[in-house]
């Protein structure tokens, strides 16, 4: 099993000169001159996730993401998370299930992927207290719009979740908009420990994963992870996209209208760099230190798997990463 994940079937490199070669699939990687087709609204986007969730709301398009303890054991110490374009719950549900106290906010453009993971954490739930309990989703585009101020309020993110800052007992006074599960007249839940992005980074157009990405790390208390798992440079579904659905630079558009982006280690690093995130730290003794406490990481996963249906072998390429928010 553990073979299975953040594994190394083949190198990316050999990938990578093989598909750079073949000139049948030139055409993903040249750099754009003018795509000339409107920008996709943001509704339009929330609109496809819709049709996607519908489309796949049957319990057999749901799978729980059983490996993400091993690929992220950091997730054991935490105990608030915020899981960011939640989906129909594949990777709250796990958090939910293994850690007994821990708290889940989730986020989603779409109301059908709500109703989803609603639905699934309610079926999974065989305990008292039910895990549905410690689960708060809510409607969100994070490409477009601040997370909501009962998660972190402008005054915490400019004190207690900014680094270095001295935390204060008591925050702030409370605004008036407070969600109901805010009590004891605090201002909002004071961010979070850990944010999950896992394949929802790839569906926000590149020039808005910058905002989008900042927007994370402003709800993160300092030292708190951002954990990154999504679609790699060369991953099979890359390659299959025609040249008609090519959007820009490495994205592309699927036929229901939802788009993907396909990360390589430099761009991803890049993204979470530039919002503030150390992937790791310059000083030699600090990032021995830090490797040893908290191993942030980025790197390929690449697995080799083979379709049951035709036999064809399929190479799949994903980006793990680890970031952390400066303490
Ligand atoms: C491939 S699913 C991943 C779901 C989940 N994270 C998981 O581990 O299975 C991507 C999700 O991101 C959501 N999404 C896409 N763009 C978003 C945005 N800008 N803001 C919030 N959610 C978004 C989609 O509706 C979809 O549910």
């Amino acid at each position: 099993m553990a073979k299975e994940y953040h594994s190394k079937d083949f190198e990316w490199e050999e990938l990578r000169k093989q598909i750079e070669n073949d000139p049948s699939l030139s055409y993903h990687l040249q750099q754009p001159i003018d795509y000339s087709e409107p920008s996709q609204s943001q509704q339009d986007s929330s609109a496809a996730w819709n049709t996607f969730h519908t489309t796949h709301s049957t319990a057999k398009f749901f799978k729980e993401r059983r490996y993400l303890f091993k690929e992220f054991p950091d997730l054991s110490s935490s105990s608030v998370f915020l899981e960011v374009g939640c989906g129909n719950g594949s990777t709250a549900l796990p958090i939910l299930r293994t850690l007994e106290t821990a708290t889940v906010y989730a986020c989603d453009c779409s109301i059908q992927a709500l109703d989803s993971s609603i639905h699934n954490i309610r079926r999974a739930s065989n305990r008292k207290p039910p895990l549905e309990s410690r689960f708060h989703p809510f409607h969100c585009d994070f490409s477009t719009n601040a997370f909501p101020p009962w998660l972190a309020c402008n005054y915490c993110k400019q004190t207690s979740l900014t680094p270095q800052h001295h935390i204060p007992d008591v925050c702030c006074n409370a605004p008036t908009d407070l969600n109901s599960f805010l009590k004891d007249g605090k201002c909002c839940i004071g961010g979070v420990d850990v944010v999950t992005l896992i394949f929802t980074l790839s569906a926000v157009p590149f020039n808005k994963m910058p905002a989008a990405i900042s927007e994370c790390f402003s709800v993160l208390k300092p030292g708190g992870l951002l954990l990154f798992r999504d679609y790699g440079l060369y991953d099979m579904t890359m390659l299959r996209f025609e040249p008609d659905q090519k959007m820009g630079y490495r994205e592309y558009k699927r036929s229901e209208g939802t788009r993907s982006y396909f990360f390589s280690l430099d761009s991803a690093r890049n993204l979470f760099k530039g919002a503030g995130f150390i992937e790791c730290p310059d000083s030699l003794l600090v990032a021995l230190i830090s490797c040893l406490l908290s191993q942030l990481e980025l790197d390929y996963c690449c697995i080799k798997s083979v379709n049951r249906r035709n036999g064809k072998a399929m190479r799949r390429v994903w980006v793990h990463g680890k970031f952390q928010k400066p303490v």
